[in-house]
């Protein structure tokens, strides 16, 4: 049904503007002053009229960095793309970046078509996916150009996870240099695997077991020499890369040094790393395991190095990682050793409210600045602009109807993914989502689903690196 967005306070990631916007079919057609629905081709009857008087027009969220099919440290993620969908929605995302995890005999284009087959009917967000390459031995790189041609021009690497996900240097140099022959782009998990393995051998020879183990075992020196390598092998192959879940000052120091030398680096902050700290996972009787990511909770004043990073906009985007594992018997697995504790925070939900209380409300952020980091630059980035990210007629119908004077909290009540805790539990929450729309149909009304599952649609994409 066409839908006419009135007296909304329309904000992008370069203006802040008061407008009316016409949206027919998948697009948005007509942004105005003011419009008035005589002059509209719709008949009153089949036009929905949206009031955001008060209210705040954002272009749909883009969350770069999730899990959904997720098989990991022996189990699986919770969630499946109907549960994320609607909890992705309800945070004002209306597009996710999977990340393909294939094991490390699958056959890559297999493991494509498995993930896409996942989302395939139960999306009602658009989604894409970024192409994890666990292993690139000769007679399978022909897959990866595939997996390009069809519209996935994205990697990911992992430089952590010893001996499940990681890489050989031999198949990373020659990986990156498929993909600047490619015009792709390398997302990167940046630690070291190898200094890993040894510090966690070393901690749990010395009776190290508990959660608050898992911070000192993965320490922010691990993680500045994985992005110093990852940038290193930017610099010699010439490939674009983008460092995910960048989590502390060092890291972003390595990463910074890199931009200044010349090489293409984009930085990802994750929402759990800007809000949350490494004393969470310190928490007494198990509770720091719902707590344990990788790379893990900083020390508090990291924060400030991100939101500042956010604010000049040297640090691209926020994503969430979000890695959903029930607290009862998932991350429970891991009693007897940190080490078998599922890493990830699910915060799919929480991410655009979390930003804004934290961000905005707190003035570490401006609305451009978080519309630019939590939608603009993933668009930009892997190659969905102007189709997605921001409010101009021609681009997708994908927006966020924002209450700021909304004052709740965050609870596992609320939320829609399936994971069993929800680490923001009884948090302030400023501001929430009111209404939602994908490509001009309405998801999200009053925090409420009301769309279609299967409504979302993979958006391929081209190479622009
Ligand atoms: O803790 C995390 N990050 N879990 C998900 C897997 C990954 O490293 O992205
Ligand atoms: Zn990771
Ligand atoms: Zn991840």
């Amino acid at each position: 049904m066409p839908l006419l967005i009135q007296h909304g306070r329309v904000i992008t990631a370069a203006d802040d503007f008061m407008a009316d916007i016409y949206c027919q079919g998948n697009t948005i057609s007509r942004i105005e002053p003011t419009i008035d629905p005589r002059t509209l081709p719709t008949p009153p009857e089949d036009l929905e009229i949206i009031d955001a008087s008060g209210k705040y027009v954002f272009p749909g969220f883009i969350d770069p960095h999730v899990h959904i099919y997720l098989p990991f440290m022996g189990t699986y993620a919770v969630d499946d793309y109907e549960s994320a969908s609607r909890a992705a929605l309800a945070g004002g995302t209306t597009t996710l970046i999977e990340m393909i995890c294939p094991g490390p005999t699958d056959q890559p284009f297999d493991a494509f078509e498995t993930w896409r087959s996942k989302a395939q009917d139960l999306a009602a967000v658009d989604y894409t996916f970024h192409m994890s390459v666990v292993r690139f031995e000769r007679d399978v790189r022909d897959q990866f150009r595939t997996i390009v041609e069809s519209g996935v021009p994205s990697f990911k690497v992992f430089l952590a996870y010893k001996g499940a996900l990681d890489l050989s240097d031999e198949d990373l140099f020659a990986m990156m240099k498929m993909a600047r022959d490619l015009g792709v782009i390398v997302t990167a998990h940046c630690e070291n695997a190898e200094a890993i393995d040894a510090l966690q051998k070393a901690l749990l020879a010395a009776g190290k077991t508990g959660t608050e183990w898992h911070e000192p075992s993965r320490p922010p020196v691990v993680e500045a020499e994985g992005v110093h390598h990852l940038c290193t092998f930017a610099e010699l192959t010439g490939a674009h890369v983008y460092t995910v879940h960048t989590s502390c000052d060092l890291a972003v120091r390595e990463a910074l040094a890199a931009r200044h030398r010349g090489v293409n680096v984009w930085m990802e902050a994750v929402a759990p790393h800007l809000v949350l700290d490494a004393t969470y996972a310190e928490r007494p009787d198990f509770e720091g395991a719902k707590y344990v990511m990788s790379p893990p909770l900083r020390a508090k004043w990291n924060q400030d190095v991100l939101w500042n990073g956010l604010r000049s906009r040297a640090i691209n985007t926020v994503g969430t990682d979000h890695a959903p594992f029930n607290y009862r018997g998932q991350k429970e697995m891991g009693r007897a050793a940190f080490t078998a504790i599922p890493n990830g925070i699910p915060t799919i939900q929480e991410r655009v409210d979390l930003v804004y209380t934290h961000g905005v409300c707190e003035g570490r952020l401006g609305l451009m600045a978080m519309v630019d980091a939590c939608s603009t630059q993933a668009a930009r980035i892997f190659g969905m602009y102007p189709r997605k990210g921001t409010i101009r007629v021609g681009s997708d119908a994908d927006l966020v109807v924002y209450d700021p004077e909304y004052r709740g909290t965050f609870s596992h009540a609320a939320s829609f993914s399936k994971v069993d805790y929800n680490a923001y539990e009884g948090w302030e929450k400023k501001g929430r989502v009111g209404v939602v729309t994908v490509r001009g149909q309405v998801q999200i009304r009053d925090g409420e689903f009301v769309g279609t599952i299967g409504r979302g649609e993979f958006i391929p994409r081209e190479p622009t690196h």
